[in-house]
């Protein structure tokens, strides 16, 4: 059905904002923090508009200005970096040689400062990123969710590693210590959760870090900063902030970084790896690219499989790294997929973030509603059509883009290779699933993909053809990160490493052997520093 009013209609008047969702001003934010403290910011500064575009008095439609944040330079990266340096003092340091007790004391800090603040957080989320207040909400949720479920993990970890191994005439301890200077940079769809999936486990671990908010997504970080420096010793958690063309280079260049945690682009990442000068001392935690297809096979469950793709690929309008991007569909059920798969997207509501059932709402990225246009531009001239309803009238205007089912997609098409992030759902027919498999295993990437089968033979030989090809196959089910303690990973250009609550802890941490020659004076030795907890590294204290 035509929605009754055009997409400009949806943009809020100022007076129809509730006061629920207001900010009280905008965030100006004039500190950084590099070495423990928050420094006043005197130097350029970068505004931030929202993707939510309000009308004012006049009638005149445009993105809020929510705030700014300071512009830094090389200046200001350097000295973060010399802060994470010093602090970590080649792993001397007070916090890689703190009891993990204490760190762990130190990360309750920052939650009780971070649920002080959730209602800011919440509300910058939604603001900054146009993600639905509901949906912002459990992001946080989801967040301190993950931090509780990692001080369990390390706590168990610790326990386990305060052993001892006697072993061909040896005694050894093992134990996870920290690497040294961590770089997180997050993405802007899940800015809070998945910067602090690698920052909380990097600083547990007893790393040193240079945090590096993603360009969308830098203010709801403000009200956590006063956290970060009441929680961690001076030099722990350190910000950077500016053009990342600017200032990572600097940091990558100096050789002073080990660990580049990134959750971004293979093509950034790529670069970043290439201006280390030691990339052997290098290590990579990254998410990158995705393309996961859907298979809907022949003998599928039609409206379970309508269900999940229509919530897998536009979730958040499909910004999710793990968001079904292209939808494999067997000939004999296509139609049939289609008209429910349509009747579904035409319910869905596009509008505000406050809204309630609002499940469209303007994009993040300036850029997007552009190429997503000439997406659909272009897949119209390659052969498809738009089945839903609503595109005879304008398809985008500002931040919002109506939600796109493109039919029948194939390989000549932008939509069938490049990532869309964003709400389209391309559609290809086959009538042999080995056209999905060698679209798959062609494909430079490789993080998840779903299968639709009632069938346990066609599963079964779909699911051993890809099992090289993806990180994780979902049976009748979208793609999807959770749960936290699952590994989430991914092949090819997908990503390098590996995090969940446990992997994330191993990651950020490299293996230390204690050992020696199983003889009576070692013996000796050995339990005069620990009776005496002489040691911060060997002891074999447990933790409750
Ligand atoms: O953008 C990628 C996120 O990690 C996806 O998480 O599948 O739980 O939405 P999710």
């Amino acid at each position: 059905m035509e929605p009754k009013t055009s997409l400009l209609d949806l943009f809020p008047d100022v007076q129809d904002i509730p006061a629920t969702v207001r900010l009280s001003s905008p965030v100006h934010q004039r500190h950084i923090l590099i070495n423990g403290e928050l420094l006043p910011w005197g130097g350029s500064v970068q505004a931030v508009y929202s993707p939510i575009y309000i009308r004012d008095s006049s009638g005149e439609l445009k993105p809020a200005v929510i705030g700014s944040y300071p512009l830094g330079g090389e200046d200001e990266a350097k000295l973060a970096l010399q802060a994470a340096v010093t602090a970590f003092d080649a792993g001397k340091g007070e916090w890689p040689s703190m009891s993990v007790q204490e760190r762990i004391k130190r990360i309750w800090v920052l939650i009780q400062h971070m649920i002080r603040r959730k209602e800011d957080i919440v509300k910058l989320i939604v603001w900054e990123i146009g993600k639905t207040v509901q949906d912002a909400d459990t992001e946080f949720e989801r967040t301190i969710g993950y931090i509780l479920e990692s001080i369990k993990a390390l706590k168990k970890l610790t326990n386990e590693s305060s052993q001892f191994i006697v072993q061909q005439n040896f005694i050894g301890q093992v134990k996870k210590v920290p690497h040294g200077v961590v770089l997180c940079m997050g993405p802007f769809n899940y800015p809070l959760n998945e910067t602090f999936t690698t920052l909380i486990p990097a600083l547990l671990m007893g790393n040193t870090v240079l945090f590096k908010p993603p360009k969308q997504g830098t203010l709801l970080f403000e009200p956590i900063l006063e956290g970060f420096a009441e929680a961690f010793p001076k030099g722990v958690v350190n910000t950077v902030y500016g053009r990342g063309r600017d200032i990572v280079p600097t940091l990558m260049q100096s050789g002073d970084v080990d660990v580049l945690a990134l959750i971004g682009s293979s093509k950034v990442a790529n670069s970043l790896k290439k201006m280390h000068p030691k990339s052997n001392r290098l290590k990579s935690i990254l998410g990158l690219d995705a393309k996961n297809a859907a298979i809907i096979c022949a003998d599928a469950d039609i409206a379970l499989a309508v269900k999940e793709c229509v919530a897998g690929a536009l979730t958040y309008n499909g910004q999710r790294c793990t968001a079904l991007k292209l939808l494999f569909v067997h000939s004999s059920l296509v139609q049939n997929f289609n008209e429910r798969l349509v009747e579904e997207v035409d319910k869905l509501v596009v509008g505000m973030p406050w809204e309630s059932g609002v499940t469209i709402t303007p994009l993040a990225e300036p850029d997007k509603p552009a190429y997503l246009v000439n997406c659909i531009q272009d897949a119209l001239v390659h052969g498809a059509t738009i089945l839903n309803n609503g595109h005879d009238s304008q398809t985008t205007t500002g931040s919002l883009v109506k939600p796109t089912v493109l039919f029948p997609v194939n390989e000549q098409m932008i939509v069938y290779r490049e990532e869309q992030f964003g709400p389209i759902i391309p559609i290809v027919p086959f009538d042999n699933p080995q056209v999905a498999i060698d679209y798959i295993t062609q494909s430079p990437y490789g993080q998840q993909v779903s299968l639709f089968s009632s069938d346990p033979t066609t599963l079964s030989l779909i699911i051993d053809r890809l099992t090289g090809q993806v990180g994780r196959i979902n049976i009748n089910a979208q793609c999807q990160r959770s749960p936290d303690s699952f590994p989430f990973s991914g092949r090819k250009d997908s990503a390098e490493g590996t995090l969940s609550v446990v992997d994330a802890l191993t990651a950020f941490s490299v293996d230390s052997v204690v050992a020696m020659k199983h003889t009576t004076h070692n013996e000796q030795l050995l339990e005069a520093i620990l009776e005496q907890g002489m040691s911060s590294r060997l002891s074999n204290r447990v933790l409750f």
